[in-house]
């Protein structure tokens, strides 16, 4: 079969072309008369504060001195002015437990913690947890106990995990340290190794079969939960 030609060989132009310049022209025709001027000067309006406060903050140990936005939240703060990456945006609402940092030696969400609070405050991260090169023992202890699959909730287990054993609940019993760590979330369902692996590092006595201890569900309690 003969396609339709682009032009009618006549000199004319084609349909196609036809369609083609009234399309580019139909574009061309949206865009504000100072369109490209507009583009040279976006990336500087982008760096513009809407509302500007200056922070002071120690983090990993270093000083920080920023004019940041009011809103911006110390997850943002760390992982896009800063590039500390290895704190995770999970949920961003305060659900996961991905976000965990903690904030003069208390952990907290970092999606829910507005930068602009933390003058003068120390914050560490996961960067900022291993000594001179070497690992802290829970993330020698999170390798031992193979305590991770796909790693994204891991940065924020471990800030969780060292910060639990802190404050004394994880050496007790598995019950407390599991109900303690039980703000972080891992959609690989990894619990049982990074339960031993923050109950090892407290110096608890090993359990005997991690998996035993992973909380199940009978079909009748969970329904008795629904009501
Ligand atoms: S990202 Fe902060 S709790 Fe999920
Ligand atoms: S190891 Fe994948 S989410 Fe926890």
């Amino acid at each position: 079969m003969n396609r339709a030609p682009d032009s009618d060989h006549s000199g004319g132009l084609g349909r196609r072309q036809f369609l083609k310049g009234v399309g580019t022209l139909a574009g061309a025709s949206c865009l504000p008369a100072n369109a490209s001027a507009a583009n040279e000067t976006a990336p500087q309006e982008k760096n513009v504060l809407e509302h500007p406060v200056s922070l002071n903050v120690r983090i990993n140990g270093k000083e920080i001195s920023r004019e940041i936005d009011a809103r911006t939240t110390l997850l943002d703060l760390l992982r896009e002015t800063l590039q500390l990456t290895g704190t995770k945006k999970g949920c961003d609402h305060g659900a996961c437990g991905a976000c965990t940092v903690h904030v003069n030696g208390k952990r907290v969400l970092s999606c829910l913690t507005l930068a602009a609070t933390l003058e003068g405050a120390e914050v560490t991260t996961i960067e900022g947890v291993s000594q001179n090169e070497e690992l802290h023992p829970l993330q020698e202890a999170f390798l031992r106990c193979d305590a991770y699959q796909c790693g994204y909730c891991t940065p924020g287990q471990i800030m969780s995990g060292i910060a639990c054993i802190g404050e004394g609940h994880a050496d007790k019993s598995a019950e407390e340290a599991r109900e303690w760590m039980s703000g972080n979330l891992c959609r690989c369902s990894a619990y049982p190794n990074i339960l031993a692996a923050v109950r090892q590092t407290a110096g608890a006595e090993p359990e005997s079969d991690p998996a035993a201890h992973v909380r199940t569900f009978s079909l009748a309690e969970a329904s008795s939960q629904e009501q």
